[in-house]
């Protein structure tokens, strides 16, 4: 058995040799929003967006529980992904990673919050809502992401895609104001979707990451580090000095392991 420490080094660098390999990709930043001072401290502050996630948060967890178990995204991070949707207002979001729609549920319900029109596609290697690929079959919960759906009244809101994100993203032509990148996370499979996602931006749209370890260090109390999100941005930023990413740090409220810090970074354009 090898020491953590060892193991995340050894991460570290499969990452980066893997990476290495990948052949320079385009990254058109025309459509990324122009990154703003204090741009996070008024949505997560916001009294009226509080009242709605208090609402939705107490539907959505008398269905679907809290628990931060089955791989899905913890509460925190559930809750800063809703705020940030009532802040944003994006018309279209895109989610790469359903999983057990932890994530789906509060996307759609804030694009609901928002008024008749958002919605959210939310595109998975497997049938998410299948009972013999879904995950929620075999994590053991009551129900699929569409079953949780139906029962919370947004599965008008929601489109679920059964293919690689990579695929979706190169043929479709719809345009997102979010993109939410919580699928494959090695480095080779984020450089190529941060490429693949920008194109697909609306105007002042932003990509969101999860699982975003500034540095490749840890920032739970568990010391576990996935590496591949940083980096990819690292090549990234550094290929393209006008794209940057915001971790977003520690929320207002907590999210994992009695902690308030998030793995969830956003990609901005820097206007450099
Ligand atoms: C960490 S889970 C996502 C958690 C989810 N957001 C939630 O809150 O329940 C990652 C998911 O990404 C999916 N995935 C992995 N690689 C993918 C790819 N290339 N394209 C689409 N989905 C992928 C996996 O099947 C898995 O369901």
């Amino acid at each position: 058995m090898l020491p953590r420490s060892a193991v995340r080094l050894l991460r570290n660098l499969r990452d980066r040799v893997r990476l290495s390999r990948i052949s320079r990709h385009t990254f058109d930043s025309a459509q990324l929003r122009l990154k703003s001072d204090h741009f996070l401290e008024p949505i997560f502050s916001d009294d009226t967006i509080e009242a709605k996630w208090t609402a939705d948060h107490g539907a959505i967890r008398s269905v679907f529980g809290e628990v931060d178990r089955f791989g899905g995204v913890n509460p925190g991070d559930r809750r800063a992904v809703y705020y940030l949707i009532c802040g944003l207002e994006p018309e279209k979001v895109l989610e790469v990673g359903t999983h057990i729609g932890a994530s789906t549920l509060y996307l759609a319900r804030a694009l609901k919050a928002g008024g008749d029109h958002g919605s959210i596609t939310t595109v998975d290697l497997f049938d998410v809502n299948d009972p013999a690929t879904g995950a929620w079959k075999q994590r053991g919960l009551e129900l699929s992401p569409q079953g949780y759906a139906d029962r919370l009244d947004c599965q008008d809101r929601i489109k679920f895609v059964a293919r690689p994100a990579l695929d979706f993203m190169i043929e479709t032509d719809e345009k997102f104001g979010l993109v939410f990148l919580d699928g494959d996370h090695s480095a080779q499979a984020v450089y190529r979707e941060v490429s693949a996602a920008l194109p697909l931006l609306a105007p002042g749209g932003l990509i969101l990451l999860h699982d975003y370890y500034p540095n490749g260090r840890p920032l739970f109390p568990d010391n576990g580090v996935i590496t591949g999100p940083y980096q990819a941005l690292r090549r990234i930023t550094a290929e393209n000095p006008e794209i940057s990413v915001l971790p977003l740090g520690d929320l207002p409220w907590p999210t994992k392991q009695g902690v308030h810090t998030t793995s969830l970074a956003l990609v901005f354009r820097s206007g450099i």
